[in-house]
Parts: C-alpha cells; sequence; structure tokens
C-alpha cells in the first residue's frame, strides 16, 4: 500500500506533524510505503484559473506541484494533516488543494486517472479552541479535495484546544487515535476493483 501524508502546516514538528507522524509511523511498521509532502517547503503556486487543465487535462504551472500530482495519483491512501488557520487551512495548503483543480479536470472530463484504484482519504485537524464548528470549513474543503482526485473520505482525527508547538504531546488519547487510524486504513486496504 502506497500512502501519502500531506503535512499542511508551516510550523515543523508542530502539533499537526506530530499527529501524522504517529500515523505514518504506525503505518510504516506494518509495511505501507510511505511519501511525505510537506506543502509549505515546496514552491506551489496558487491557481489562477486559466482553464487550461479542463483542455488538456493537464496545469501548465511548471512548479512542485507536478511531483505531488505524480504522488497522489500513484497512492492508494491520503491523509492530510492541518492546523485550523481562521477556521480554515494555511494559505500554503490551500494552493495545493486549489491546483488539484487539474486532477478533477483528469478525472471528470479526460477520465485519464486510474478510476479502478479505490483510495481513501484521511483528515487530521488541530486547532486551538473548542468552538462547535471549528472544523466545519476544513471538512468540506478537504472532503471536495477528495473528490477531486477520486479518494473517498473515510476517516478523520479532530483535535481541539492545543496551541504551543508541541503540546499536542500532553493529549495521549489524541496520538493514540491517529495510531488508530493507521490501522483502520491498513485493514481497509486499497479496495482494488477490476
Ligand atoms: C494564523 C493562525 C490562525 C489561527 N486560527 C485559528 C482558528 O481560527 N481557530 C483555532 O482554534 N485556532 C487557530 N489557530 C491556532 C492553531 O490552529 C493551533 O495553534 C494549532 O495547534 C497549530 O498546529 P500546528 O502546530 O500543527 O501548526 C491559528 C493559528 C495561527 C498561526
Amino acid at each position: 500500500m502506497k500512502l501519502v501524508g500531506i503535512f499542511g502546516s508551516p510550523r515543523r514538528e508542530g502539533n499537526s506533524d506530530l499527529l501524522l507522524e504517529a500515523l505514518l509511523g504506525e503505518a510504516e511498521k506494518s509495511g505501507a510505503s510511505i511519501v511525505r509532502v510537506y506543502a509549505s517547503e515546496l514552491k506551489i503556486s496558487p491557481c489562477t484559473e486559466c482553464s487550461s487543465c479542463e483542455t488538456t487535462g493537464k496545469c501548465i504551472i511548471e512548479d512542485d506541484m507536478q511531483l505531488v500530482y505524480e504522488q497522489l495519483e500513484d497512492a492508494d491512501a491520503i491523509v492530510i494533516a492541518t492546523p485550523i488557520f481562521f477556521y480554515h487551512v494555511p494559505a500554503q495548503l490551500k494552493c495545493l488543494i486549489d491546483r488539484a483543480q487539474a486532477l478533477w479536470a483528469r478525472r471528470r472530463k479526460h477520465k485519464a486517472v486510474d478510476n479502478a484504484k479505490n483510495r481513501k482519504g484521511y483528515l487530521i485537524a488541530i486547532g486551538a479552541t473548542s468552538g462547535q464548528k471549528l472544523f466545519d470549513g476544513v471538512r468540506l474543503t478537504v472532503k471536495y479535495f477528495f473528490d477531486a482526485i477520486g479518494a473517498e473520505y473515510a476517516g478523520e482525527v479532530l483535535v481541539r484546544g492545543v496551541e504551543k508547538k508541541g503540546d499536542v504531546l500532553k493529549h495521549p488519547d489524541a496520538m493514540e487515535e491517529a495510531k488508530e487510524l493507521a490501522k483502520r486504513l491498513l485493514a481497509t486496504g486499497c479496495n482494488e476493483t477490476v
């Protein structure tokens, strides 16, 4: 199984990184092949809505997103980990998500992506406050990102009330939940349909 982990925070080794690492470490132990994508360390320009991808199925912007496209198309499962920034994802991650429009065009208009692979997508999100609607925006965006890349939204770990770098380590229940998600993810597999 190939698992792509997308680190959405610009803060390295912050709370969402730690949760995603706990999940990936667990999956790695069980033999999954892991690819780590650090959104804030890649050069990914915003989508310019030039609509080229609708005609050709490809994004014309030649930057690091071209590598991400390859990894996403090859993945059996994808996990996005993100902090909440103003009830949404950080701008760096949003650029990556918007650029997935090319994969949507490829799938829906050009039928070019391997639709036989029933990919699964998972979300890890963490915020400092405790609001009821804290994860609503992120959950919707990530759901539609997964839809664009041909993945089914299959699970989530949502953690409230954590702010300072590394403070999630004081929440062993949350770390455990991330590891449990890895086990569930591996048990579900990628469900090849022929
Ligand atoms: C620019 C910015 C905006 C934020 N907006 C929110 C917010 O709307 N709601 C919230 O609960 N926390 C908010 N936070 C707090 C972070 O979500 C929180 O500190 C989180 O643990 C950071 O995760 P990280 O260490 O993975 O980056 C914000 C932090 C920053 C820097």
